[in-house]
């Protein structure tokens, strides 16, 4: 029903109705070994058709957010809780969300990041199995189980929530210097130097 190479998921027919309407399997990009892993809902009409995360219209947010930061794009990993698009953008459903944590928590396990940064409601649940105020909760961070380890979640708003309502630029500029305070990526000059620690 499913078959994961390395970080990747090359062949899954686990969801029905995602496997209807996808293009392709939209698998995380990134460094194997990134210190921030960000982790969001799943693919959008962008992402199905580029069959890469978040590079639609939200992704040009987490982009420039991260830069602000001294943080590159490529130096990062950006994932979703499900990697084939669902219907008309809808949420993931619960039994679609768990057909796909297998392959998110292996994922987890092999990049072994210092943070798994949620972007919105939908993988802040998830992951921390709880409902999440995401606005009220974002920056906050708790330590829960993944693939069989602790792992360091931090809440985040979605970036896409930047483009309606203009208050969250703060909330999503202030995890995310919480987020790279965590990996201890100093900035330097606006240049990042992640990795080299
Ligand atoms: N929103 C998400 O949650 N994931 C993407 O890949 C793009 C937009």
């Amino acid at each position: 029903m499913g078959t994961m190479e390395g970080l990747e998921v090359t062949e899954c027919t686990r969801c029905p109705a995602l496997v209807e309407c996808r293009s392709q399997i939209v698998n995380g990009v990134g460094p194997g070994d990134a210190d921030l892993l960000f982790v969001g809902e799943g693919p959008g009409k962008q992402e199905d058709q580029q069959g890469e995360p978040f590079v639609g219209r939200s992704g040009s947010v987490l982009d420039d957010k991260l830069e602000e930061f001294g943080i590159e794009r490529e130096d990062v990993r950006i994932t979703n809780c499900v990697r084939c698009r669902p219907p008309e953008n809808r949420d993931p459903t619960k039994e679609e969300l768990n057909n796909c944590r297998e392959y998110l928590e292996s994922e987890i396990d092999q990049v072994d990041p210092d943070v798994v940064v949620t972007l919105g409601k939908v993988p802040s649940e998830h992951l921390l199995d709880r409902d999440v105020a995401v606005t009220k909760e974002a920056g906050s961070v708790e330590t829960v189980e993944l693939g069989g380890q602790r792992r360091d979640v931090l809440i985040c708003v979605h970036p896409a929530a930047t483009l309606y309502d203009g208050s969250q630029e703060s909330t999503l500029e202030n995890t995310l210097d919480t987020a790279a305070t965590m990996a201890g990526v100093e900035t330097d000059g606006g240049q990042s130097r992640l990795g080299e620690f």
